[in-house]
């Protein structure tokens, strides 16, 4: 097994750079190659981080024997071709959320997955969020309880976050599975696979956008638990992915933009049902791409389980599409899952 790999990150925007800041902090982790069409982009990243091999021809870093790994931080549409490429030239390989834009693209990515036997890991961010992980924690250790009701919202304005060449204005790049896949992985992180949708949209603020730009979606997740997500890409606020966690001892308030989470709880002795509020304290730290780097290369050194499978970001595809329909059908969808 070796004990340093050799890490290209194909895409050069400011989320990418993150990436490779996250690779130039591992041990065990050489940041070898960049790319990126922007010719611009890309010089600006290989002088700032004196990255070795640059290009802006992707394919020429499939046929790169000195390549272990890739970090694909792409628009969504080329993650799957990218991917598949990748992983058939012996590369293990980080895919940017969402995994892809359909689950039929999902399911190919995770059939090469195991047809060359090599390491796919989907860049759900917020699984390395330090407040989404005390959340989940705190659900986990039964603080508050059995869960009744989970929430989260993605509320962005995509104003100017149009993408380079304005890639995210797409009709096939629907805000739910662009941006509100954080917001549906994370309540899947911590609820699990929800079984049904029902979704109402609307589209007035950004209007010069082809798909609706906000959603409400009301899940059935297991046990009976009941979950919200809104998405909203027009929002005039700052942007938030505040979450509600409903426990039937407690209740836990927190998002990727607060110093603090807060946690109610059961209070019986006291006078009143629960507890005064209680700050605990957290880093804020909403695109904490460094961990998700070190858990990538630590499975890959160490061989083993992926943090975050392909099976689970496919997964948060196959929710984000059905959230989708349902809205657009105007009925429940049962959710079917990947099953490759
Ligand atoms: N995890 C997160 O919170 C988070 C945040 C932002 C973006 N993302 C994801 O990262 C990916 C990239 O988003 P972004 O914000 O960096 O977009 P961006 O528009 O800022 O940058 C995309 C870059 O890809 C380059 N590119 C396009 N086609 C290419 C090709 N064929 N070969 C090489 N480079 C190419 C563009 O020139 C551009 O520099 C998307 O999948 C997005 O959903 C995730």
């Amino acid at each position: 097994m070796k004990n340093n790999l050799n890490i290209a990150v194909i895409g050069c925007s400011g989320m990418a750079k993150n990436h490779m800041r996250g690779v130039i902090a591992k041990e065990g982790a050489t940041l070898y190659a960049v790319c990126d069409t922007a010719q611009e982009r890309l010089t600006a990243c290989r002088e700032e981080f004196s990255v070795p091999v640059a290009t802006t021809d992707w394919r020429e870093l499939v046929s790169d024997p000195l390549i272990d790994a890739v970090v694909i931080v792409t628009p969504d549409k080329l993650h799957t071709e990218m991917t598949v490429a990748f992983l058939r030239a012996g590369k293990d390989v980080l895919c940017e959320k969402p995994m892809a834009l359909t689950v039929a693209e999902c399911e190919e990515m995770m059939r090469v997955e195991k047809e060359t036997g090599r390491r796919l890991m989907i860049g759900q961010v917020c699984r390395c969020t330090p407040a989404f992980l005390m959340a989940k924690e705190l659900v986990a250790s039964g603080r508050i309880g059995e869960l009744f009701f989970v929430e989260s919202e993605y509320a962005h304005h995509y104003g100017k976050a149009r993408g380079y060449d304005d890639w995210r204005v797409d009709p096939d790049r629907h805000a739910v599975i662009g941006g509100g896949c954080h917001a549906i992985d994370l309540l899947r992180w911590i609820a699990g696979d929800p079984e049904e949708v029902y979704a109402y949209a609307n589209h007035k603020s950004l209007t010069d956008w082809p798909v609706d730009d906000c959603t409400i979606a009301i899940y059935r997740f297991p046990g009976g638990v009941s979950g919200k997500v809104f998405v909203s890409i027009g929002c005039m606020r700052d942007y938030t992915m505040r979450s509600v966690f409903y426990g039937t001892r407690g209740t836990i308030i927190c998002d990727n933009t607060s110093p603090t989470i807060t946690l109610y709880e059961n209070d019986p002795e006291g006078g009143k049902k629960f507890t005064d509020p209680v700050k605990l304290p957290v880093e804020i730290n909403n695109h904490n791409v460094v961990a998700e780097i070190d858990v990538f290369v630590n499975a890959l050194l160490s061989g083993g389980e992926m943090p975050i499978t392909s099976m689970e970001g496919a997964a948060t595809v196959a929710v984000a599409c059905a959230t989708v329909e349902a809205a657009r059908e105007g009925r429940p969808i049962r959710i079917s899952y990947p099953t490759v």
